[in-house]
This record gives C-alpha cells, structure tokens and sequence, in this order.
C-alpha cells in the first residue's frame, strides 16, 4: 500500500505515551513496558491498525505490540486505536517502528512472545525478493529467537503463490502447520473467527479467496 508523507506523523508519534520511540532500546525488556504480566502478542506489518486497535480493546488477557516500517502507518494506527478506545485508557497496546528485516535487533529470548500476527504482508513474487518475504524461513528463523516454544504464528493472506510456497517455509523452520482453512466471505463458516484488516476488506470486496494458517514454533 503506497501511502503518502505526512509531516504531522513523526511529531504526533513522538508525542503519544503508547508509541514506543526507541524499540532497540526496549529488546529483552518488553513485558515490563506494560503494567501487568499478560501474554505479549506481536503484530507485524500492523498498517492502519483496525485490526491490532480492536482485537486489543476486546481482548484483556493480553498485552499486544503491533509495528510498521511506516511512521504515516503508525500514525493512522494511533488514531484508530485512540477512536477504538475513546476514554478507555490504552494500558494493553504499544506501537513502535521497525524494520521487521532485522526483527533481532529489537527482541531476544527474554521477550517471550507467544503470538506473531502476520496479516497480508507483501507477496515480493520476484524470485531475488522471495528472501523479504515476513513468512520466508530466514525471517521465521528469526521470529524462533524470541517466540515461546509452543507459540504460534497466525498467518492471512490473499496471495496463492506466497501461501502454497509458506506451507513449505514454516515446516523447514521448524514450525508445525496446525490449522489452515480459505474463504472468501466475511461471513463464510470457514473463516476464523479474527477482525477484519483493512486489507482483508479491499481483498473480500474484490472476489479474491483469503488463504489462512496457524503454525506452532516446535521445540527442536
Ligand atoms: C500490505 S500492508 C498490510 C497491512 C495490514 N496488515 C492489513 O492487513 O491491512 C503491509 C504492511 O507492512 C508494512 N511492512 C512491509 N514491509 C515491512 C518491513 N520490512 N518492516 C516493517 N513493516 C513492513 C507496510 O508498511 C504495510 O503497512
């Protein structure tokens, strides 16, 4: 998604108490960011933030951090969650910019995840981009660093190809594909039971079949 620069993103960000403006300096310590000990659960590639704004209002039993490579992205992000949340105060979700390329540079085993959201990420089809795929193995073997055993990677994505080519990644990373379903309706029975990504949308809206899955990090 193309997104235009916006001049009020960065001072906006920088002025929110749940945007995280130095996420290097947070790696081995993001659990005592929030005020209790719930479960961390990590969305990558968060966009315009529906989907992290309304599954963390709706959800108590966790902690959820969502982040973007795009300051204009995580500004839209905190405006959806401030409307989601309007006087309920933000204490279960952070935002934070990062480049998820080098995702190491920003967690380690301390950190114990136990969720990793990937929602229509981009498909790179270009074999000499495949490696920047957020489902390539040299990204899950990454994510295996600071994702409990056991853990689970939730994947959604409108792209047959980077879906057929991810039932091979996560099992040669060391990942067991655990649920997998398609649909292409909003109210199909198939589809799982999450909110909607602004992306999820535009994909329905056009007849495209969305192709899901849940992989469990296997201790190896
Ligand atoms: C296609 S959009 C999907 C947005 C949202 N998840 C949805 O389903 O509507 C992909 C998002 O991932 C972000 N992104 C892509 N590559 C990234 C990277 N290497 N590091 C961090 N964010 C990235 C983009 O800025 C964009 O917001």
């Amino acid at each position: 998604m193309r997104i235009r620069y916006n001049p009020e993103a960065r001072p906006a960000l920088a002025a929110c108490p749940f945007y995280i403006d130095d996420p290097k300096a947070a790696k081995g310590r993001w659990n005592t960011l929030y005020k209790n000990d719930l479960p961390l659960w990590l969305e990558l590639g968060c966009g315009k933030g529906s989907f992290i704004a309304n599954t963390a209002f709706n959800d108590r039993g966790h902690n959820y951090l969502a982040v973007d490579i795009k300051s204009e992205m995580l500004y839209l992000a905190m405006k959806n969650t401030e409307n989601v949340y309007g006087q309920t105060p933000i204490d279960n979700l952070l935002l934070a910019d990062m480049e998820i390329m080098i995702i190491n540079n920003y967690f380690d085993e301390e950190d114990h995840i136990d969720r990793i959201f990937i929602n229509f990420c981009n498909p790179w089809p270009k074999a000499k981009h495949k490696k920047r795929r957020l489902t390539h193995p040299n990204q899950l073997n990454q994510y295996r660093i600071f994702l409990k055993d056991g853990g689970k990677i939730v994947f959604r994505t409108d792209d047959e190809e980077l879906f057929t080519e991810s039932l091979d990644y996560f099992p040669a990373a060391g990942y067991e594909i655990t649920e997998r379903t398609s649909y292409n309706s909003l109210d199909s029975q198939t589809r799982p039971p999450l909110v909607a990504t602004e992306h999820e949308l535009m994909f329905l809206e056009t007849g495209k079949v969305i192709n899901y899955l849940v992989a469990e990090k296997c201790v190896r």
